[in-house]
């Protein structure tokens, strides 16, 4: 049966294309999305997009996954800086994740340095733009 994976975006991603495409590239959402699901039909993996600007859904989608997905891509945007409870779905669901920034997340801001979700998950893509949701599955689909 094919792996499905669920790629989850936070708050003010849906924006992506006018929201500062200086430091996260031109491409909407939309695009991206396209992009990752022509990925997904080459690999013949199913994947599955999900994006919120709250916290507690994004919450409720992670507790869902449960026995549906096989991996989570996320990129928590804002909330990776502060959201204990988006780490704690991710601990409870024990479903292997990956995060994703579009931008580096180490070269930008002190307060962006550090993420809080980051350390539930299996490790970290950061400043390799959209790409990154794409290596994020290959690494999940890789043994
Ligand atoms: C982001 C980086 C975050 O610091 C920021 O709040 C975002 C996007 C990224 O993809 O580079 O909204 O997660």
């Amino acid at each position: 049966m094919a792996k499905k994976f669920l790629i989850i975006n936070g708050p003010n991603l849906n924006l992506l294309g006018e929201r500062e495409p200086e430091i996260y590239g031109t491409k909407t959402l939309g695009e991206i999305e396209a992009g990752i699901r022509k990925f997904a039909i080459e690999k013949n993996v199913e994947v599955d997009f999900f994006q919120s600007n709250f916290e507690g859904e994004i919450v409720e989608k992670i507790q869902k996954t449960r026995g549906v997905f096989d991996g989570i891509i996320i990129n928590p945007a804002a909330l990776s800086h502060t959201s204990f409870s988006i780490q704690d779905a991710l601990k409870a669901v024990s479903i292997p994740a990956v995060e994703v920034h579009l931008s580096n997340i180490f070269s930008r801001e002190k307060f962006r340095k550090n993420s809080i979700t980051a350390s539930a998950c299996l490790g970290v893509i950061s400043g390799l733009g959209w790409q990154g949701y794409i290596y994020a599955i290959s690494a999940l689909i890789s043994d």
